[in-house]
């Protein structure tokens, strides 16, 4: 097998909290326990321009960043092997967040969950439908789509209440690819489905929202008296309880092993008293919390070696990524060096002239980010006809593209799932409101002018 490129994971942490137990279990494990893989390149970031959107208050907003960014490294990620900057660190967001707004439909915005609830709430109200909803909530998924495609992630862990947002990404990047050329990785949402939502102490979803959650890095006492504040039937030691559906037994599984989750069971279907429970809940969360505490606590004591770290990480990827990628991304837009201005065209005064130019088409190949040989088809004003899929080589690459130019459209065809053929090679896919008779067209009188 020939080794193949990392493929990038990228999530986002909002500063605006005190990581709670319901975090720990739902993102900080798992998605250290995944960093670790080989194969992937992780990127951890806190989300504090997105903060700014719900906390308008200063120093929670710098307390927050402070404990997620010193929960993150206690719960053993390693800025060695991952990137772990903080958004505002990377001022190419922002510059990224602009180009994308200017491509972002409105009406897919209006569509967003999260601004749809406040004009519903508000409706609900009798209020106006703007009543309080600030330009960043509505911009909220354009900020998002610039994190995720500054990095041309592949893939994006998020919960369930994110997907949208992923979705309304890949939209953004297709609509700037399909007007300036293929730029942005086209980034997916990564569900999982084995991690628990956790219960709060309330026997709910543990969630900020209903001020029900275990503060993760709690002080152990406070910590054994929340789980003992856990909401439970008043069943009597000696009467069997149900496991299923009780906030206590699930918070145990989360932390448990599979023995000692059906021992659990065991002891409740006999009637173990709620206090004897709780007692062992207890033990058996701080027994994997207790070192990440220790570890916690040191790092909160010494903030500016945090502050260190991040500014490391973000400088490192501006240096190898995020500058550069901004780079030819302005200047895909056209905002260029005057100095290499090609002179106007006769005609531009007259957009209906403009237009009715021949357009010239061009090949571009290149080597994608997985390493391996494409090429693409453009018209004129950079839109992409014909997206090549990738080769090993490339020589493969050029060989099916010397064919193609000649073909004049010939052998052009379309096949399962929209894929593109020339013959039984497989070509790739058309741009975006591309037919494959537009194609033909356009290759047909690539090849007279070929043939001059
Ligand atoms: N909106 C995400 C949340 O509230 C946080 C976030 C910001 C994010 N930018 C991101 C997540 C980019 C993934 C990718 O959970």
């Amino acid at each position: 097998m020939t080794p193949t490129r990392p493929i990038r994971v990228l999530t986002g942490i909002t500063t605006s909290g005190t990581p709670h137990l319901g975090n720990y279990v739902g993102a900080i494990r798992p998605a250290i326990a995944a960093s670790r893989a080989t194969g992937v390149d992780s990127y951890f970031f806190l989300a504090d321009l997105h903060a700014l959107i719900k906390v308008q208050d200063p120093a929670r907003v710098q307390r927050s960043t402070l404990e997620i960014a010193a929960a993150w490294l206690a719960c053993g990620l390693e800025p060695g092997r991952v990137h772990f900057y903080r958004q505002s660190d990377v001022p190419e967001t922002n510059e990224l967040s602009w180009l994308l707004t200017c491509v972002a439909g409105k009406g897919l915005l209006n569509r967003a969950h999260a601004y749809k609830a406040a004009v519903d709430r508000n409706r609900a109200e009798g209020e106006d439908d703007d009543a309080g909803v600030s330009a960043g909530l509505f911009m909220y998924p354009v900020l998002m789509a610039a994190d995720i495609l500054l990095f041309n992630a592949h893939r994006v862990p998020v919960g369930r209440d994110q997907v949208q947002h992923i979705e309304m990404a890949r939209d953004i990047a297709q609509r700037f690819n399909h007007l300036y050329g293929a730029h942005f990785t086209l980034p997916e949402a990564a569900v999982d489905a084995q991690v628990a939502t956790l219960p709060g102490l309330d026997g709910r979803k543990m969630s900020k929202s209903y001020d029900n959650t275990i503060p993760l890095f709690a002080p152990r006492e406070t910590l054994r008296r929340l789980v003992f504040s856990i909401v439970t039937d008043s069943r009597p030691p000696g009467e069997a309880k149900d496991s299923e559906g009780s906030a206590l037994f699930q918070l145990y599984q989360a932390f448990a092993s599979v023995a000692e989750t059906q021992a659990m069971q065991a002891a409740f279907a006999s009637g173990i008293a709620w206090g004897d429970a709780k007692a062992q809940v207890f033990a058996r969360i701080d027994a994997e919390v207790a070192p990440l505490r220790a570890r916690y606590d040191a790092l909160v004591a010494d903030p500016a070696l945090i502050e260190r770290q991040l500014r490391e990480g973000a400088a490192r990827l501006r240096d190898e990524q995020a500058t550069p990628f901004l780079r030819s991304l302005r200047s895909a837009v056209g905002l260029r060096d005057l100095s290499a201005c090609p002179p106007a065209a006769d005609g531009d005064a007259d957009p209906a002239a403009a237009r009715s130019r021949p357009v010239a088409l061009q090949f571009k190949q290149y080597r994608e980010v997985d390493g391996r040989f494409h090429f693409k088809l453009l018209d004129g004003t950079g839109g992409v006809l014909l997206q090549g899929a990738g080769h090993e080589s490339a020589r493969d690459a050029g060989q099916l593209l010397a064919r193609l130019r000649t073909s004049g459209g010939q052998g052009l065809r379309e096949g399962d799932g929209g894929m593109l053929y020339l013959g039984d090679t497989l070509l790739g896919v058309a741009g975006e409101g591309i037919g494959v008779h537009v194609l033909q067209a356009a290759l047909a009188s690539l090849r007279d002018a070929d043939d001059g």
